[in-house]
Order: structure tokens, then C-alpha cells, then sequence
């Protein structure tokens, strides 16, 4: 069956220092060992999650990767830096890179498929703004982007794509999608998966809710059939929100 994922987004918080002293805070807290949990840091801490996250079971991600394996891409990160030390995952066309920073669904998926070569984990992020939510063209828009991030894919690659649920509209905002809202498109996304890649890719795949997510609510949405995980950008700032959200109760 499918390892529930909880996952840090920090985005652009938290540097060295505050990594160093959330790992040391996170350390003595006992994580529950059936659920994988990871730290999506700024580029400038992997080197530190990767040196003092050693033998603590939580790994490390970054949030975003060039598609190319070097070059003259000034200010850009490579899939082979980042496997060379260590990294499990790395966040791919979150909506804040496709708002502000223009990637398409094309660069997208050339980093997908970057991600995958190097074995690191993708979790390829897709999500409605509020605008959509209210025409009712969810599913629509999601559509849309997995046909996009998708092309190219074969079926064993969903034994390391994490595909994330994240609402737009929900995310920062403290305004969380319901458990029901979440699992009605985490399900969708998993027939979607099946329909196109077979029911063994839609069976391994894990599928991620984000958006406000906190240790008082994380439970009720990882209750949810389709939901294997949550992204958290706000709540997995602080070392003890973290370690609840990791311990949630099943
Ligand atoms: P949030 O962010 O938990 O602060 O809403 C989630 C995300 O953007 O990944």
C-alpha cells in the first residue's frame, strides 16, 4: 500500500541558521515511523538538512530544478547537484512558480522527466484559483495540467511521482479545501492517472492535499481514501507543528 507523505514547503523562509536549530528542536521528538516525512528547503539550506538530517529517517527536497543538467543558466540548480547530495524530492510547477515565475506546463514537464532520470522524486503540484472553483471548472483546469505535465510518462513512473492537490484559493490563506472537497479531486486525479496510465500507476501513485493544512485539521483529510499525504508551507515551519503533523492521528 501506499507510505502516507507529510512534506515541508518552506518556501523562501528559514534560512541556515533557523534550519540548523529546527532540525536540533526536531530531533528528541519521536516521529511515527510508518510516515514518510520531508523538508522541502531553500536551495542555500540542502546542505545542511543533508549533513544534520543524517540518520534522523527524514529526508529532504528542494523546491524547485532547472531541466537542463548544466549550462549557462545563471541562478539555476541541476537534478545532478541536487542527487549528489542527497535529495528525495523536489516541488515541480507549484502555483507560485507558475504565477510569478512564468513556467508553463511544457517546462514542467521536461522537469518531470529531468526528475526522473536523476531518481529524484517529483511532487508535481496542480490546483484551481478561486475564479475556476467558482465556475465549477475544477477538474477542467486540473485536467489540463496533468495532460500537460504528464506527456511523456510511463507507467512505473508513478512508483516516484507524488502528484499534489493544491487549491489556490487555499493556500496561505487559512481557508482550508473540506476533507470531502480534497478527497472528490485527489480521486478525480487518481482516475485521471488511470484512465491515461493504467490501473497499477493510479493504484502506486500518491496523491497529496495542500493548502492550509495544520495539525488540527491534517487528520481528517489524510482520512480520505484518495489522500496519501499533505504539502504544508506555513504549518511545517516550526519544529513542534511539524513533528504533530508527521504524528497525526490515524
Ligand atoms: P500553506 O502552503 O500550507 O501555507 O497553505 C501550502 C503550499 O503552498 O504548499
Amino acid at each position: 500500500m501506499r507510505t502516507p507523505l507529510i512534506v515541508g514547503n518552506w518556501k523562501m523562509n528559514n534560512g541556515p541558521k533557523a534550519t540548523a536549530e529546527f532540525i536540533e528542536a526536531l530531533k528528541p521528538i519521536a516521529l511515527d515511523s510508518a510516515v514518510e516525512a520531508s523538508l522541502c528547503v531553500p536551495a542555500v539550506d540542502l546542505t545542511t538538512a543533508a549533513r544534520l538530517l543524517e540518520g534522523t529517517g527524514v529526508s529532504f527536497g528542494a523546491q524547485n530544478m532547472h531541466f537542463e543538467d548544466g549550462g549557462a543558466y545563471t541562478g539555476e540548480i541541476s537534478a545532478p547537484m541536487l542527487t549528489e547530495i542527497g535529495t528525495r524530492f523536489v516541488v515541480l510547477g507549484h502555483s507560485e512558480r507558475r504565477e510569478y515565475f512564468g513556467e508553463t506546463d511544457e517546462m514542467i514537464n521536461r522537469k518531470v522527466h529531468q526528475a526522473l532520470k536523476h531518481e529524484l522524486r517529483p511532487i508535481l503540484c496542480v490546483g484551481e484559483t478561486l475564479e475556476e472553483r467558482e465556475a465549477g471548472a475544477q477538474e477542467e483546469k486540473i485536467r489540463r495540467q496533468l495532460d500537460g505535465d504528464l506527456v511523456g510518462l510511463t507507467a512505473a513512473d508513478f512508483d516516484h511521482l507524488v502528484i499534489a492537490y493544491e487549491p489556490i484559493w487555499a493556500i496561505g490563506t487559512g481557508k482550508t479545501a473540506s476533507a470531502e472537497d480534497a478527497q472528490e479531486i485527489c480521486g478525480f486525479i487518481r482516475g485521471y492517472i488511470r484512465e491515461r496510465f493504467g490501473a497499477s500507476a493510479a493504484q502506486s501513485c500518491r496523491i497529496q492535499y495542500g493548502g492550509s493544512v495544520k495539525p488540527d485539521n491534517v487528520s481528517e483529510i489524510m482520512g480520505k481514501p484518495d489522500i496519501d499525504g499533505a504539502l504544508v508551507g506555513g504549518a511545517s515551519l516550526v519544529a513542534e507543528s511539524f513533528a504533530q503533523l508527521v504524528n497525526f492521528k490515524r
